[in-house]
């Protein structure tokens, strides 16, 4: 494909709250750049360039500092969270120069959730375009969560996540799997992707729930929102399942799969247990059969309407990248349509 592998004025989701401790940061990659990721002792998340200006150390081998700024391993200079440089060490008496010019790339974060987010601006420095997506449910708690890495980049990633047809084949197990029968699903877009439009599932494992609706969102760079909604016992609850897939590198993405749902339901919680992570495994390891082929460069297929998510999240992409190009409002091109298929 022509189009650039990587999206930007985008959130991407590199860790979650829970992994960062206050005084720890960690080099993380993100769109094949290393992104220093870390928490200041006074508990606030930063992310900036893991390359320091001096002379290139990777600032994820230094310290955090009482103060809150991060020490370079090399020769001790001193930045501050925004990435603003606010000591150099070597500097004696006389030595006119002001640290304060010097900076490294910072990005802007947002910790919510339990997530935290990390913008990545097409022009670094220009302000976010918009916010992270939030967990549509009140007080969300995190349940589970689960990331695997695939070998894959961010686009196979997202359209095997897509894909409303693999699951009879990839996830095959009898708590999964029905009769491939024809089904017909109603779409619409999104600010910047597509919904499939509230309706009943099908699927078996749903069950757990009772009687419930799903309705499955895509937005760019790559978060799915599954929101089930049903009643148990006169309560109405919502179980929301989100997945991230954040790019790595060309040939790394993780998947995240995170669940939120209300303490009452935690019985569902062994079944996430003893089989989220095998269903995460199933598509990673389609993934890695699939680069068995991709290595050999073949051209590719997508074909509607099976593929119709896939096509629409080239589409917006490409619609997202022209916008963030040109500076113009970005329209979606993705219509209101039903799509019919069997699985
Ligand atoms: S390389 Fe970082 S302070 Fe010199
Ligand atoms: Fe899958």
């Amino acid at each position: 494909m022509s189009e650039e592998l990587y999206v930007r004025d985008l959130w991407y989701m590199p860790a979650l709250s829970s992994s960062l401790k206050a005084g720890q940061m960690r080099r993380e990659m993100l769109l094949g750049e290393p992104v220093l990721l870390g928490r200041m002792r006074d508990g606030a998340a930063f992310a900036m360039r893991d390359i320091c200006p001096h002379r290139g150390v990777p600032l994820s081998a230094g310290k955090i500092l009482a103060e809150n700024t991060v020490a370079c391993p090399y020769h001790g200079w001193r930045f501050r969270k925004d990435g603003v440089c606010s000591a150099i060490p070597s500097l004696v008496e006389g030595q006119e120069m002001d640290p304060e010019k010097i900076r490294v790339r910072s990005y802007p974060v947002r910790e919510q959730d339990g997530l935290i987010w990390v913008y990545v601006a097409a022009r670094p420095g220009t302000p976010p375009r918009t916010e992270p997506p939030r967990v549509p449910v009140e007080k969300p708690r995190m349940r589970w969560t689960e990331t695997q890495t695939f070998p894959c980049d961010i686009d196979h990633a997202v359209i095997g996540l897509m894909d409303p047809v693999h699951a009879a084949y990839v996830h095959d197990h009898w708590w999964w799997k029905r009769t491939p029968r024809p089904k017909q699903k109603q779409y619409a877009p999104l600010p910047t992707g597509f919904v499939m439009t509230k309706h009943k599932p099908t699927k078996p494992a749903y069950s757990l729930l009772g009687d419930v609706t799903t309705e499955i969102t895509f937005e760019l760079p790559s978060t799915r929102f599954e929101i089930v909604e049903g009643q148990l016992f006169g309560i109405s609850f919502k179980v929301i399942g989100l997945t991230v897939c954040t790019p790595r590198d060309a040939d790394h993405t993780d998947v995240m799969g995170i669940m939120y749902w209300p303490g009452w339901l935690n019985f569902i919680y062994p079944f996430f247990w003893a089989l989220g992570r095998t269903f995460i495994a199933d598509d990673r390891k389609i993934v890695e059969l699939q680069r068995e082929g991709l290595k050999f460069s073949p051209n590719l297929m997508l074909i509607q309407d099976s593929d119709m998510p896939a096509i629409w999240y080239h589409r917006v992409k490409k619609a997202w990248a022209e916008s963030t190009e040109n500076g113009t409002d970005f329209v979606n091109p993705v219509q209101e349509r039903t799509l019919r298929w069997r699985s």
